[in-house]
């Protein structure tokens, strides 16, 4: 597919929208996002599935605003979460509970409560206190929760430290010694049922090889279970795939589909995916202005409107996202550090940019569609940012930019204690 985000005539579109245009309505910084190319990131999982029974439950995570859940919902996708707040995003936007999986370590009993109350198809489990939670809690309700246990298979994603969740040093998931013992307690467990088993392995993977060591660990545990007459509905086999941010290499969608389905054919159960960031990452763009170019001795900085409130990626993981002007010109480029206005030293967003930039021109931070709005904070007591959905020539404002009053207005209307 052509990129949804191409100079005409230089100047930067978003499918058939300027960026220019949407600056001009909304402000910077200001994320904006393509329909269509979210749409096709999705179906091409879709189809390369499309021989096995499966299902993709998008990672909540990457991106929740409730206009993306409701497209992805549309297509009829199933969903990741971690809290009862994805929950309710999901619900809201029309997403069918069924197709929900609860996954992360640290669920209270309330939100186990709320997913039981609105029926969700299984509780990815990642300890053994956790499943004698659930138990409980669905024994108060007088329900059988479904559940699905997590599998930590020691095994190296070969991504940055801290979003690779596949190790024995991670907290994620149940480390392999246990996991069959865990499975035979289960069965004396009264309101549990085995639905599945799963695993996620990391974050920005880009080598085919560690998914399908995962899937084979995945696999020979199903053979032992059966061995034992445990039989499941379903694997999961969690989300990582990485996407290129600078020079990287990861496999395709349907590469990396494809690699995995050969393993799934002629089996009995069927397969989830928990993808996120190759749904979203390159479907977005942060659209940020320049405020001051500042010229030292020892370097050059671009001082832009959006900073590492707006985007996280570059200060926390050290991480690569290409940045391009709005409008391409032939003036000479200067090498700059590009950062925000946030008082620390870890506020850039890209360091060592080749451009031909001055005060009040635009910028787009590319492949910024995942863990950028979701990661978002106002640290600086900076509102965040608005978000903009392209779907061809229209632009739909699917959040507003928040206000400053917005910023206090929980701690106003209670109480003096001064
Ligand atoms: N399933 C589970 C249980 C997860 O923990 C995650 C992501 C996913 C699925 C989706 O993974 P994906 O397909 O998006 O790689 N903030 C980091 C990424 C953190 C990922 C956390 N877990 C970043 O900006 O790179």
């Amino acid at each position: 597919m052509k990129d949804v985000f191409s100079y005409k005539d230089n100047e930067l579109f978003a499918e058939q929208v300027a960026l220019t245009d949407i600056a001009n309505q909304f402000g910077t910084p200001c994320y904006v996002y393509s329909c269509t190319k979210i749409e096709n990131n999705w179906l091409e999982f879709d189809e390369a599935l499309n021989e096995i029974p499966h299902r993709i439950c998008y990672a909540v995570k990457a991106n929740s605003n409730l206009s993306i859940l409701q497209l992805l919902a549309k297509l009829n996708s199933g969903f990741d979460i971690v809290s009862q707040g994805e929950l309710e995003r999901v619900l809201r936007a029309g997403g069918d509970s069924q197709k929900v999986v609860f996954s992360g370590v640290g669920k209270p009993a309330e939100e186990i409560k709320r997913a039981l109350d609105v029926g969700i198809y299984c509780f990815n489990v990642e300890s053994e206190s956790e499943l004698e939670r659930i138990n409980q809690v669905a024994k108060q309700q007088n329900k059988i929760a479904p559940v699905a246990l997590r599998i930590n298979p020691n095994i190296d994603a070969r991504t940055h430290p801290y979003i690779a969740t596949g190790l024995n040093q991670n907290k994620f998931g149940i480390e392999l010694a246990l996991v069959l013992p865990l499975c035979r307690q289960i069965k004396n467990m009264s309101n549990l049922n085995l639905i599945g088993i799963g695993c996620h392995i990391g974050s920005q993977i880009t080598e085919i090889e560690p998914f399908q060591e995962a899937l084979d660990c995945l696999l020979e545990l199903i053979e032992q279970l059966s061995a034992e007459n445990i039989s499941l509905k379903h694997v999961d086999i969690g989300g990582g795939l990485g996407i290129r941010y600078r020079d990287e290499n990861p496999p395709s969608i349907h590469d990396y589909v494809f690699a995995l389905r050969n393993k799934l054919k002629e089996r009995k159960f069927d397969i989830i995916l928990e993808p996120g960031r190759v749904i979203v990452a390159d479907a977005g763009i942060l659209l940020t202005r320049v405020e001051y170019l500042k010229h030292s001795n020892h370097k050059n900085f671009a001082i832009v409107d959006a900073g590492m409130n707006d985007l996280v990626r570059p200060s926390l993981y050290n991480a690569w996202q290409d940045i391009i002007p709005i409008y391409k010109n032939d003036f000479s480029k200067q090498t700059y550090d590009i950062v925000g206005p946030v008082c620390e030293s870890s506020d850039f967003l890209g360091k060592n940019r080749e451009l031909a930039i001055q005060p009040g021109d635009l910028l787009a931070i590319c492949t910024a569609g995942a863990y950028g709005f979701s990661m978002s904070s106002s640290y600086n007591s900076r509102p965040r940012p608005a978000e903009v959905l392209v779907d061809k020539d229209k632009m739909i404002l699917i959040r507003k930019r928040e206000t400053i009053q917005e910023l206090y207005m929980h701690e106003e209307g209670i109480p003096k204690w001064i």
